[in-house]
């Protein structure tokens, strides 16, 4: 039985059964493979807890916790503080380990402060060990965009980001054991160095995390010069220098490269595409029904996606946002661009890109191309995981599949 209480006295307790453990016994997930999404709590509306596939999970991750201004303070919103203990119930009932994550594209502003000094480090280890025994949570996901980097535009950040993220995980880990799962979402690079470049080395995080999951997804968007694939598995076969923005392929060696081993990575997969307004004639090759993956697009054009797209608002950080003209895949059928088995519908124009092993659908009455994983990229995904002797997948979002045609195909292709 493994103890969270950092206090002796209730360790000993624990260790000689004289009280329950105020967290359950575990084993570690990391023996592979792993079969991991995050679940949006701000979706459970439209995606409910009843409905998680839970014998097609190792485990399961809650978004979000905010780490606060105050290290000690992590927040949960009132709906989440309702959510997350059924959440954690039912995973455990069914023998699926269960995390939360903090952070996210948001919730990361204060994540450098936090990790800045060694009181702070102190602060923020024994909030999150709190927010664990709390929740009786198996584990901790740390979505960090980015240490050392800015990322949604107003968060904290610091040269020395990704060192103290280091000694403060280093410190967590001293004070969780081995077994609980500490885990991070990361970028397709490894994190920043002081001075802004890729680390050489992050060996170090290897030691103290049980795995990463590298976001291989936004690669090309409203936000990206020309339009591309989303989720690329390679861009070596693209070719211009300026297609090469990022792909599983390239990130894994990124990170594998820098001293993180294979084994420790599962590979960030989306149920989701982004979209954006191509005229037709940019939309096709050379007049055939084709279509180009880089197209240029009419970035003057901020077309909402679907229900779950983020509308025009003010962010964070007080600045005004567009559509971002994303669609989850359960929307591209509910819309009737793809068949309920996830096929294009009659009438769309569709193309799967070989090199980068992604599909794009377009229409051309409302001048809309959409880039998506479908059943087919999500086998070639989990055949590259299965090839390269990766730990597994971690899917953004669990709800965005429709049913749950992604899921089956990467989990098949793996061979689970
Ligand atoms: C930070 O939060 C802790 C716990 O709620 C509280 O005791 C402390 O006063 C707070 N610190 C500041 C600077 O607000
Ligand atoms: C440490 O955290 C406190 C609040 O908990 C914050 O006011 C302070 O700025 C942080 N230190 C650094 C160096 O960021
Ligand atoms: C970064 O860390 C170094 C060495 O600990 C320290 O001297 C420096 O002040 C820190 N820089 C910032 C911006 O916190
Ligand atoms: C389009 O035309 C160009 C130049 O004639 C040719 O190089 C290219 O292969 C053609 N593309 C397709 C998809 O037919
Ligand atoms: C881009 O969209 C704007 C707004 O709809 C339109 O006025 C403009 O003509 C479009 N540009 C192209 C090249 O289609
Ligand atoms: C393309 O969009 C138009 C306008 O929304 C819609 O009426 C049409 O059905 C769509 N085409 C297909 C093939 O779905």
């Amino acid at each position: 039985m493994h103890c969270l209480a950092d206090y002796l006295l209730l360790s000993l307790l624990c260790l000689t059964g004289v009280i329950a453990s105020p967290v359950r016994p575990r084993t570690p997930e990391t023996n592979g493979p792993v079969a991991t999404a995050w679940y949006a709590g701000y979706h459970a509306i439209d995606y409910p807890i009843e409905n998680i596939p839970w014998d097609k999970y190792t485990s399961v991750t809650y978004a979000f916790g905010l780490p606060s201004k105050n290290a000690s303070v992590i927040n949960l919103a009132p709906l989440d503080t309702l959510l997350l203990p059924q959440f954690v119930e039912a995973a455990h009932k069914n023998n699926v380990k269960a995390k939360l994550s903090l952070g996210g594209w948001t919730g990361s502003l204060w994540y450098s402060t936090n990790v800045a000094t060694a009181d702070n480090r102190t602060a923020f280890t024994n909030a999150i060990v709190a927010l664990a025994e709390q929740y009786q949570l198996d584990g901790i996901d740390f979505d960090w965009e980015y240490p050392g980097k800015v990322g949604v535009g107003c968060n904290a950040v610091s040269p020395n980001d990704t060192a103290n993220f280091l000694l403060f995980l280093q410190e967590l880990r001293q004070a969780v054991g081995q077994d609980f799962l500490l885990t991070a979402a990361v970028a397709t690079i490894p994190f920043s160095d002081s001075e802004g470049n890729p680390s050489a080395d992050v060996s170090g995080f290897a030691e103290v995390l049980s795995y990463i999951a590298i976001m291989n997804y936004d690669i090309f968007g409203p936000f990206t010069l020309t339009f591309g694939p989303n989720a690329p598995l390679k861009d070596s076969c693209a070719s211009a220098a300026a297609q090469k923005q990022g792909s599983a392929t390239s990130a894994v060696s990124a990170w594998t490269t820098a001293g993180f081993p294979t084994k420790q990575i599962v590979l960030g997969v989306p149920a989701y595409g982004h979209s954006v307004t191509v005229p037709p004639s940019a939309a096709y090759c050379n007049g055939t029904h084709e279509l180009v993956p880089y197209a240029l697009f009419n970035a003057s054009v901020h077309a909402p996606g679907d229900k779950w797209d983020n509308p025009t608002a003010v962010d964070v950080c007080g600045v005004q946002q567009n559509f971002g003209g994303t669609f989850d895949f359960w929307a591209l059928v509910e819309d009737g661009w793809l068949t309920s088995d996830g096929k294009p519908a009659e009438g769309i124009d569709y193309t799967y890109d070989s090199c980068s092993q992604t599909p794009f659908i377009y229409n051309s009455t409302t001048q809309l191309m959409i880039s998506y994983d479908d059943a087919q990229s999500f086998a070639a995904k989990g055949q590259f995981i299965k090839e390269n002797e990766l730990l597994g997948f971690s899917m953004w979002e669990m709800g965005g599949d429709y049913n749950d045609i992604l899921l089956n195909s990467i989990r098949s292709a793996i061979g689970f």
